[in-house]
């Protein structure tokens, strides 16, 4: 059990079924979507393989279809099965609501074991995941290991470390005080990043952009209508500019890998 306490995500189906909105069309296309999809369309050449790891619903691909200039394939994979199938239930037949343009393909997947084999995606990209893992140095060393050109992230970077964790209602701990369920929304530090990054085999320059690219206006809507009922989605606010999810600032960035 001990170590295992983070792995909340199979138990939260009704996170799956907003990324399914979002996989068609219900609900709109996140910021960090919009964002991911126009740094890889520049990144892009024609044919291009795209692996996204931590897919969730595979919400992404919409933003890619929409911005893509070149034809591309697209590879999801996520470690929470309900997810995928979610993923692979919004992509099938004609149920996209933008009608795609190339054919997906989803995968239960985890990012400290990926069952790729090396150099076999053009560009890899892992968008929300890295801040609620336990570690992120494997994690960093399977996203570059399957990719062949560029590796893009999106998490939390700063001038500082933090281990952050959300504890998950109802609130449980242990005699050493650690919860018994919980999310991380870790934070690292750049200097750790780039450090651990540039000795990985393969990587010629990796590069830090602190995640400016969103429409204040579009994020911090906090319900939407589904099934009735409202419901809430979004914790997320803007302060003096910065993302705020709760009490917590957050240092969104990405991290552009590119490999020799
Ligand atoms: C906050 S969600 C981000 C989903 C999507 N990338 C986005 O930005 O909306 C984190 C995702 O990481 C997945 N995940 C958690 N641990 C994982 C692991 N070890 N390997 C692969 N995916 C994992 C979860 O199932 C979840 O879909």
């Amino acid at each position: 059990m001990k170590g295992e306490k983070w792995k909340t995500w199979d138990k939260t189906p009704k996170y799956g079924d907003v990324f399914y909105d979002r996989a068609t069309g219900k609900m709109p296309e996140m910021e960090s979507s919009k964002a991911v999809a126009s740094r890889i369309s520049r990144l892009a050449s024609a044919g291009d393989s795209i692996l996204d790891v931590g897919c969730g619903g595979g919400h992404y691909l919409v933003s890619l279809d929409k911005t893509m200039v070149k034809p591309f394939s697209y590879t999801g994979v996520d470690a929470t099965e309900y997810y995928i199938e979610k993923a692979k239930e919004a992509f099938s037949g004609k149920s996209a609501a933008t009608g795609l343009r190339c054919e997906p393909v989803f995968d239960t997947g985890d990012i400290f074991n990926l069952q790729h084999d090396d150099n076999s995606f053009d560009i890899v990209f892992c968008s929300n995941v890295l801040l609620h893992l336990p570690s992120v140095t494997r994690p960093l060393s399977e996203l570059v290991r399957v990719s062949r050109r560029y590796v893009l992230i999106r998490t939390l970077v700063g001038n500082e470390p933090f281990r952050i964790m959300h504890v998950i209602s109802p609130e449980e701990y242990n005699e050493d005080g650690d919860p018994e369920k919980f999310n991380y929304f870790n934070i690292y530090s750049e200097s750790f990043m780039r450090s651990f990054i540039s000795v990985l085999p393969g990587v010629k320059n990796v590069s830090f952009e602190p995640d400016n690219d969103f429409n204040p206006d579009n994020i911090g809507s906090t319900e939407y209508v589904r099934g009735g009922k409202e419901v809430p989605v979004n914790l997320t606010r803007i302060i003096n500019g910065m993302q705020v999810n709760n009490y917590i600032i957050e240092p969104w960035c990405f991290v552009l890998i590119e490999k020799k």
